[in-house]
């Protein structure tokens, strides 16, 4: 039996049962403890006509819609105290509302619309700012996050043009060629491991061979230079930008 094809009643009660496969928000460990406890207060109070199904859907859809509302370009990594911050504000929101009884209880489906997108205004601005910082240091960087999609630890991996001198850029420019060129070999982990590198997220190459470090260097270097002369001039976003070589 499928998610969709439950009785409303029974998948309210099913909330955390077999239908949600983990997706960003339930990656938190303290998520099934709190949106365990919202059904039952679903069910208690008399909510007005249609309001429990609506309000059902949210909840029991919460941690697969927000991985597909999420709709960034760079894979939805997020660094586990950022999520968990997130995570408690969210059900900070959620106990809250649920414990109101002051508003109409038909206002129940918008004001959990109005949480679950603040939710996804959150995640978004946390997953870009790390990506961001990690860029924003020379060379090759990483830092420990956990995958909206997997919620498997991961460590991504970015290349930044943070550098002070020549001699710091060059240093950073051999250690990414170093780096591609240590991947992992089998051409489907290779490709997708080289995208992972925000710089790299563009190319479509398959192999070492096929990628010309030449003209990857020329491409950087000149961007590079472009960035410092530009460095006082403009937001760091909008340096970031610039930044993508040929390959
Ligand atoms: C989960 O919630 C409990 C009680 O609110 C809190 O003490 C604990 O730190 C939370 N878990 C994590 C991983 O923070
Ligand atoms: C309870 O709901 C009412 C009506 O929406 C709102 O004005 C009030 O701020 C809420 N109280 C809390 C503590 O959230
Ligand atoms: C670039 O590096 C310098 C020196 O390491 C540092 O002070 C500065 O904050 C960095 N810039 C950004 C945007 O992170
Ligand atoms: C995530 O971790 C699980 C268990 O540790 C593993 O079976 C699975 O292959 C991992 N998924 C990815 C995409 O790495
Ligand atoms: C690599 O790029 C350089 C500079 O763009 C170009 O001169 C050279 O012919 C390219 N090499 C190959 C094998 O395509």
């Amino acid at each position: 039996m499928g998610c969709e094809s439950l009785s409303v009643a029974l998948a309210i009660v099913l909330l955390l049962e077999p239908c949600l496969s983990l997706a960003c928000l339930q990656c938190d460990s303290n998520f099934s403890s709190h949106f365990s406890s919202y059904a039952p207060k679903l069910s208690r109070k008399s909510w007005g006509l249609g309001v429990v199904p609506v309000a059902g859907r949210r909840l029991r859809g919460w941690a697969q819609d927000t991985l597909q509302e999420l709709n960034l370009k760079i894979s939805p990594d997020i660094p586990v105290e950022k999520l968990h911050t997130i995570a408690t504000t969210v059900y900070g929101k959620l106990d809250m509302l649920f414990k109101n009884h002051t508003y109409k209880p038909g206002d129940l489906p918008k004001k959990l619309d109005s949480i679950f997108e603040e939710q996804i205004k959150m995640l978004q601005d946390a997953i870009v700012e790390s990506r961001i910082k990690c860029e924003n240091h020379c060379g090759l960087n990483h830092y420990e996050a956990i995958s909206c999609q997997t919620c498997n630890a991961t460590k991504p991996t970015c290349f930044g043009y943070n550098c002070s001198s020549s001699d710091k850029w060059k240093d950073a420019l051999n250690e990414l060629y170093d780096y591609v060129k240590g991947l992992n070999k089998e051409p489907e982990v290779w490709a997708s491991a080289l995208r992972q590198v925000p710089t790299f997220s563009h190319c479509t190459a398959e192999s070492p061979d096929t990628l010309n470090f030449t003209s990857i260097g020329d491409t950087l270097s000149k961007n590079w230079l472009k960035m410092m002369a530009l460095k006082d001039m403009e937001e760091d976003a909008a340096l970031l930008k610039l930044l993508e070589p040929t390959c």
